[in-house]
């Protein structure tokens, strides 16, 4: 549809620093994610500017010297870890003699090939014609020679409508087809609901091994069978906990640092499964040096799409890489688990990790206010019997007013046997918390 230099994976990286950034460690991302792309890195250009030149973000001086690389090793791609304007990149592509890809693109290109989902191959292609689409509004060369003069306009369209009009098709088809995906997904997310089974959402940063712990967890047996499970797509699969217990684990998309704000809307759908999960487990590359900085880009991120409160549990992973570390769990200060050491691609403290969910995801006590009419005789002894009442007095009416003490999945279930209305359910969350 357009004309641009062909693609390739001989690649050149130019990366500049700007004040205040730090130009090592962008740098490191920077090729971890070209190669993730699967670029074959030639050359990593670097350079500084206090800020982009307009027409070609590089200075001219800095485009001939990737210009010269680029022609010297036959290469086919120069990819900028900065986001290029639509004329920015045509103008370098100009200069370049090859095609230009900027960090939005270079992102957009790796989810495209980690997309696993139907959905997610969905929203890849969106969130992909959505970047193009701003690109065509602007134009291009062969769409400028289109225009023709007075006389020259025909009735019909001209090449630039017909590609807008593709476009724009386009993108309606998909949304239909997302909508209709995630009305699929809220109804199995509704069924899962009311059958108590708790949902567990694998996040990450890209790398980390979310992937491979998502297998390591669930193994082959666990592909669902059952109808409940059956219209989930393929990345969600039954967990098998301690004593019987089970849940759903969900792997997502990995993260990455400035994930480019059209992208967070694209991807809200699967996001979408760690907002609404019970617990996250937040995958950490234990043996990558920047550790910390990605945990904290990973929770901005959470916060960002609303999934800041949900619980959760840190994974340590990758133990095996590290000398000394053994598998273990660490507590938080009300004794629940905080942090889990395992390696998944040994199976090192799996047993652990499991026992970890299982814990956190035991509901928490709360404590209601019941007022049982003189009928609900029954209900009242149950209470009495699970020790789960701390106080009670009798009103004027002749009601007996309890302070109950118990899960309130248990107290529901107890109220709606006995036809009582049941208390509101408490909304009690702990706010999203990186440690030191
Ligand atoms: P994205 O799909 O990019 O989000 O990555 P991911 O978090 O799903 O990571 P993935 O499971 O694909 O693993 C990334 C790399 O780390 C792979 O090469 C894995 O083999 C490797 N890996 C995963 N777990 C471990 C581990 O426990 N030890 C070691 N040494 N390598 C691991």
């Amino acid at each position: 549809m357009f004309d641009r230099p062909p693609t390739g994976q001989r690649a050149v990286l130019v990366h500049l620093q700007f004040p205040g950034a730090d130009f090592e460690s962008d740098r490191r991302e920077f090729e971890e994610l070209a190669r993730s792309a699967g670029a074959h890195i030639h050359a990593l250009i670097g350079g500084s500017r206090v800020k982009p030149d307009s027409g070609l973000f590089v200075g001219s001086g800095k485009a001939d010297e990737v210009a010269a690389a680029v022609a010297a090793a036959d290469i086919e791609l120069a990819i900028f870890n900065h986001d290029l304007s639509p004329s920015q990149e045509r103008n370098l592509e100009k200069v370049l003699k090859c095609r230009v890809l900027d960090r939005a693109g270079l992102i957009l290109d790796i989810f495209a090939s980690r997309a696993r989902s139907h959905e997610g191959k969905l929203q890849v292609e969106l969130a992909q014609l959505q970047h193009l689409a701003t690109r065509l509004v602007r134009g291009w060369t062969h769409l400028e020679r289109q225009k023709g003069g007075i006389g020259l306009r025909g009735p019909g369209e001209t090449q630039l409508e017909v590609d807008r009009r593709l476009v724009r098709d386009r993108i309606a088809t998909l949304k239909r087809h997302l909508e209709e995906v995630r009305r699929r997904r809220a109804q199995g997310r509704a069924s899962r609901r009311r059958n108590e089974v708790p949902s567990v959402s694998l996040v990450g940063y890209t790398n980390a091994g979310k992937s491979t712990l998502f297998n390591a967890l669930t193994g082959d047996r666990a592909y669902a069978s059952s109808q409940l499970f059956a219209t989930l797509d393929t990345t969600v699969r039954r967990l098998e906990l301690p004593v019987g217990e089970s849940a759903v684990l969900a792997d997502t998309v990995g993260f990455v640092r400035d994930l480019p704000h059209d992208l967070i809307a694209a991807f809200r759908a699967t996001l979408e499964e760690s907002r609404d999960a019970d617990l996250l487990l937040h995958v950490v590359d234990a043996a990558d040096p920047e550790r910390m900085a990605r945990i904290e880009q990973v929770s901005a991120v959470l916060h960002e799409i609303g999934a800041g409160s949900v619980p959760s549990l840190q994974v340590f992973n990758k133990i095996d890489l590290r000398e000394g570390e053994e598998p273990r769990i660490e507590f938080d200060e009300q004794g629940r688990p905080q942090r889990v050491f395992v390696s998944a691609r040994s199976g090192a403290g799996l047993d652990l990790l499991r026992d970890a969910i299982a814990q956190s995801l035991r509901p928490a006590v709360d404590v209601f206010e019941l007022t049982l009419p003189p009928a609900a005789g029954r209900l009242r002894a149950q209470l009495f019997e699970s020790r789960a009442v701390r106080q009670e007095s009798l009103d004027d009416a002749g009601q007996f007013r309890l302070e109950v003490a118990m899960p309130y999945a248990r107290l529901r279930g107890l109220c709606v046997a006995a036809g009582v209305p049941p208390p509101p359910e408490p909304r009690v969350f702990e706010e999203w918390e990186v440690p030191p």
